[in-house]
């Protein structure tokens, strides 16, 4: 650096700010805040076309969950037509009145598993992907935890398996409230033909929709509540309970959820009862 005398202006200010770094000083600020724009210096940026003053358009889904009234009484048409658990399956598959066909995740429709005429029914919450590539729930991780649950709690073979919706959703987020109230005529449907005598409810989507309470899992879970078909003709017994999702993260959770089986197979098997 020159002396002082000799600097040209650029080189003074640079010797300036570099004074002013070292004392800390990041930042250049006037005494008194200086409004550019409203001095017209500098061009506003441009506004977005005042569409707020309009009612927010609804996108396609949007617009699909707002009104799934129409769907909702196809659905039940449809189930209502079924005479068997294999025309349900068929009538399912060829619903297209549910969201999640659409959605791009789903390859197909994911029905049930397991025997009907079982004693007890579990519902999840709607299909993964393993469980959509081969067209049966709870096949994936979840799923073979499930089944040793069930199996240790003396359940094996005692069980139809099914979800609260029959598409597998995008991302395996959790189903809306709108595509579960489609899809329940069908599960209503699979209830009334495969006639079981109590229902497990795993995960917190599933509880709350079939129950229609607003609590988390964790405060409905090993309490037993009665399901009650949309006519209210029909009331089952049915005990929320942990996923199998969330017990393979939470592992510590398992002992509640052991509970809650055990809960469930001194009911099922109480004397007097028989499947
Ligand atoms: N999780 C669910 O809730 N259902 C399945 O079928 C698989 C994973």
């Amino acid at each position: 650096m020159p002396a002082a005398a000799d600097a040209t202006p650029a080189q003074l200010a640079e010797s300036l700010l570099a004074f002013w770094a070292d004392a800390g000083v990041d930042a250049m600020m006037l005494d008194e805040p200086f409004d550019r724009i409203e001095a017209g210096r500098v061009a506003p940026p441009p506004r977005p076309a005042p569409a707020l003053a309009l009612a927010p358009q609804p996108g396609p889904r949007a617009a699909l969950q707002a009104d799934i009234s129409g769907a909702i009484a196809q659905a039940q048409a449809a189930a209502a037509a079924a005479g068997d658990i294999g025309q349900l399956v068929a009538a399912i598959a060829a619903f297209e009145g549910c969201s999640l066909r659409t959605e791009g995740a789903a390859t197909q429709a994911v029905v049930y598993r397991g025997t009907p005429g079982a004693p007890l029914m579990v519902i999840g919450e709607g299909p993964g992907a393993e469980e959509d590539a081969r067209g049966e729930p709870f096949v994936g991780r979840a799923g073979r935890l499930l089944d040793k649950m069930l199996a240790a709690a003396g359940l094996e073979g005692r069980v139809l398996i099914t979800n609260t919706v029959f598409w597998r959703p995008p991302g395996n987020r959790t189903p809306t409230p709108a595509e579960q109230a489609v899809c329940a005529p069908f599960l209503e449907r699979l209830i009334a033909l495969a006639q079981p005598r109590m229902l497990l409810l795993v995960g917190g989507a599933s509880a709350k929709s079939l129950l229609k309470r607003e609590e988390g899992i964790l405060a409905l879970r090993g309490r037993w509540f009665e399901w009650t078909s949309t006519d209210g003709a029909a009331a089952l017994p049915a005990l929320p309970t942990l996923h199998p999702a969330f017990l393979l993260r939470q592992p510590g959770a398992k002992k509640r959820a052991w509970q809650d089986l055990l809960t469930l197979s001194e009911r099922l098997d109480r004397p007097g009862r028989e499947g």
